[in-house]
C-alpha cells in the first residue's frame, strides 16, 4: 500500500509554515524515490501543533508536531512513513488531551478527510442526513430542527428551528437560504476552518434548509480576508453540482437546491444580517430597522433563511442521528455543542469542540493552559469585540447562554480572548468604543456619535480631567448606547466598557492616582 501523508492546508496551518512543510516533504520523497500520497486535509484545530503532519499506518494515524521544514529529513530518517519514534512525535491524534477530550459532532470529519473527496465525505458519515431529509415533509424536517434545541451560532442565539418555520408559512414564489460567513468577531476562525476542512457538511446543512423551507437557491457570504474558504467553497459546490447533491433533483429526489458563493467587502458590521442583505443585494452594508424580519421580507424581499455557518454545518448530524440524540449534549437550554474559539495570550490556542456546560475556569486555565506569556489570567473576553470582560471570580460560569446572560456576558460566536495581568482595562474599554466608532454603519446615533464621545470622555477619565463627572457619563452614555441602538453594534459595545469598569475598577483611576499608587 502507498504511504499516505496528511499535511493542512488550512489558512492557520499555512500561516504556521504547512506549505513549506509540504514541499520539503515532496523533495524529500522524491530525493530518496519514495511513493506516497500526499493529502491536504483541513485542520483539527490544535493551532499550537500546527503544522501537524500525519501518516497512515496499519495501526492508524500517527501526528507529529508542529513540524518545521528543518524536521522533514530526520523524520524521513527515523521512519516515520511507518509512525517512528521523533522529538515531534505526538501518537495517535485522537489520544492528544486536546483532541481527547472534544465532542466532535459537527466538527467530526475537519482535519480527518480531505475536504474536497465527496467519497470521503460520504464514507466518514457526510449525506446521510440529506437523504434523509429528501424523503420527509418540510414540516417535520423543521420540527425534528427544532426539537434538537439548536439555536443560532452567530451570536444571538436564535432557536434555528423557530425560524426555519417562520420562512416555511411565509407563503412566496421565491425564497432563499443565506449563509453568513463573514466571521468579524475577534477570536473566531471556527467558520473558516469548517469551510476549508469539511465544506460539503455546510452544502449539505443549506440543502437540508432549502429543502425544509421551500427555497431553492441559497447563498454563502464570506469576508474577503478567507480567500482559502472561498476557493474551497467555490469548488466543493461545483463538485456537488456535478455529482446531483446540488441542482434541479437534490439527491434524485424533486427538490430543486442551487447556491453560490459570494465576497463581502470588509466590514464588521456586514456580519449584522440585515447589512448583509443590503451587501448582498449590491447596496451600501448599513443596517435595516426590523420589522420586517428577514424571514419574512429578506434577500430583493423574499423570505430568507439567514444563518450562521455553524449553524448550518450542525442540521446533517441532527438529520442523520435525530433531534433527540442532539438534544442529549448540553445543559439547560444551550442544546448540542459548541465549537469554542481559544486564543489571544494562551498556552493551547485553538478549537475546541464541546458540549455546553464546561466552565470558563476549565476551558481557559485547563484547556488552554493558561497565558502563553507564563503570567496570570487577567481578564478574558467571551463572544467577541462586543462581549464583555470576564474576571478570575467568574470563572465557574458555565458556558450556556442564560449563564452568561446572568452574568452580564454573552457567548456570541464563542470566541474567547484571554489577557494576562499586563493589560489595561482602560485601555480596552477605551479600545471598545474605538472599535465601534470605526466599525458603526451611521444610521442611528446612540452609535454613530456615542461610541465617538465615549472615546473622548474615557480619554478625560484617564487623563483626571473632572474624573467622578466623566466616569458617571461613561455610565450614563452606555446606557443611552444600550437601549438606543438599533442593532448589536452600538447595542453591544457598552458591555466591554462596563465590565471593565466593574470588574477593574483599580484600572479606572485617573492618571495621577494611578501613578501614586504605582
Ligand atoms: C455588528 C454585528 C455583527 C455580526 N456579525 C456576524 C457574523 O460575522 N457572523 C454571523 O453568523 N452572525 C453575525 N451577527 C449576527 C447576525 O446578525 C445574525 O444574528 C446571524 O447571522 C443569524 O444566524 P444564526 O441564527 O444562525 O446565528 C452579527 C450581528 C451584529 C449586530
Ligand atoms: S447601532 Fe451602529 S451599526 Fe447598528 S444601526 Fe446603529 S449606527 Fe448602524
Amino acid at each position: 500500500m502507498i504511504p499516505r501523508i496528511y499535511i493542512p492546508a488550512d489558512s492557520g496551518a499555512l500561516a504556521l509554515g504547512a506549505e513549506k512543510v509540504a514541499k520539503a516533504i515532496e523533495k524529500e520523497l522524491k530525493e530518496r524515490g519514495v511513493e506516497a500520497k500526499i493529502v491536504r486535509n483541513g485542520s483539527r484545530g490544535a493551532y499550537f501543533l500546527e503544522p501537524m503532519v500525519e501518516v497512515a499506518t496499519a495501526e492508524g494515524r500517527v501526528a507529529y508536531g508542529p513540524v518545521k521544514p528543518s524536521d522533514v529529513k530526520s523524520l524521513f530518517d527515523s521512519g516515520f512513513l511507518k509512525g517512528g519514534p521523533h522529538k515531534r512525535w505526538l501518537g495517535a491524534p485522537d489520544k492528544i488531551p486536546f483532541l481527547a477530550k472534544q465532542t466532535r459532532l459537527t466538527f467530526a470529519r475537519c482535519g480527518v478527510i480531505d475536504p474536497l473527496s465527496l467519497d470521503s465525505y460520504k464514507s466518514h458519515g457526510g449525506l446521510s442526513g440529506l437523504q434523509n431529509a429528501v424523503a420527509m415533509a418540510p414540516a417535520d424536517i423543521v420540527k425534528q430542527v427544532t426539537e434538537s434545541g439548536l439555536r443560532g451560532r452567530g451570536g444571538a442565539g436564535f432557536p434555528t428551528g423557530i425560524k426555519w418555520k417562520t420562512v416555511l408559512d411565509t407563503k412566496s414564489d421565491q425564497k432563499y437560504i443565506v449563509c453568513n460567513a463573514d466571521e468579524g468577531d475577534s477570536a473566531t476562525f471556527a467558520d473558516r476552518m469548517i469551510m476549508e476542512g469539511d465544506p460539503f457538511v455546510l452544502i449539505e446543512g443549506m440543502a437540508i434548509a432549502g429543502i425544509a423551507t421551500g427555497a431553492t437557491k441559497g447563498f454563502v457570504y464570506i469576508r474577503s480576508e478567507y480567500p482559502h474558504a472561498v476557493a474551497t467553497m467555490n469548488k466543493a459546490v461545483a463538485i456537488a453540482r456535478k455529482a446531483g447533491v446540488l441542482g434541479a433533483n437534490v439527491l434524485g429526489s424533486p427538490n430543486a437546491f442551487d447556491m453560490e458563493i459570494r465576497v463581502g467587502a470588509g466590514a464588521y458590521v456586514c456580519g449584522e444580517e440585515t447589512s448583509l442583505l443590503n451587501s448582498l443585494e449590491g447596496k451600501r452594508g448599513v443596517v435595516r430597522a426590523k420589522p420586517p424580519l428577514p424571514a419574512i421580507q429578506g434577500l430583493f424581499g423574499k423570505p430568507t433563511v439567514i444563518n450562521n455557518v455553524i449553524s448550518l454545518a450542525s442540521v446533517p448530524i441532527i438529520m442523520d442521528k435525530g433531534a433527540a440524540y442532539y438534544k442529549d449534549f448540553g445543559m439547560g437550554r444551550s442544546r448540542g455543542t459548541i465549537p469554542i474559539q481559544i486564543a489571544g495570550n494562551v498556552k493551547h490556542g485553538g478549537l475546541f469542540e464541546t458540549a455546553f456546560g464546561l466552565t470558563l475556569g476549565e476551558i481557559v486555565d485547563e484547556i488552554g493552559g493558561g497565558t502563553a506569556s507564563g503570567r496570570p489570567v487577567k481578564a478574558v473576553q467571551v463572544g467577541g469585540p462586543l462581549g464583555a470582560y470576564f474576571p478570575r471570580t467568574l470563572f465557574d460560569t458555565p458556558f450556556d447562554y442564560e449563564a452568561f446572560a446572568a452574568k452580564d456576558g454573552l457567548i456570541g460566536h464563542a470566541g474567547i480572548t484571554v489577557f494576562d495581568d499586563t493589560a489595561d482595562m482602560m485601555k480596552q474599554a477605551r479600545f471598545a468604543m474605538e472599535f465601534c466608532a470605526i466599525e458603526s454603519c451611521g444610521k442611528c446615533t446612540p452609535c454613530r456619535i456615542g461610541s465617538t464621545r465615549g472615546m473622548e470622555v474615557l480619554d478625560k477619565v484617564a487623563a483626571g480631567i473632572e474624573a467622578e463627572k466623566n466616569f458617571a457619563l461613561v455610565t450614563d452614555l452606555c446606557n443611552t448606547m444600550k437601549f438606543g441602538s438599533l442593532c448589536a453594534l452600538g447595542g453591544f459595545t457598552p458591555y466591554p466598557v462596563m465590565s471593565s469598569i466593574t470588574h477593574f475598577p483599580e484600572d479606572f483611576k485617573p492618571a495621577p492616582a494611578r501613578v501614586a499608587a504605582e
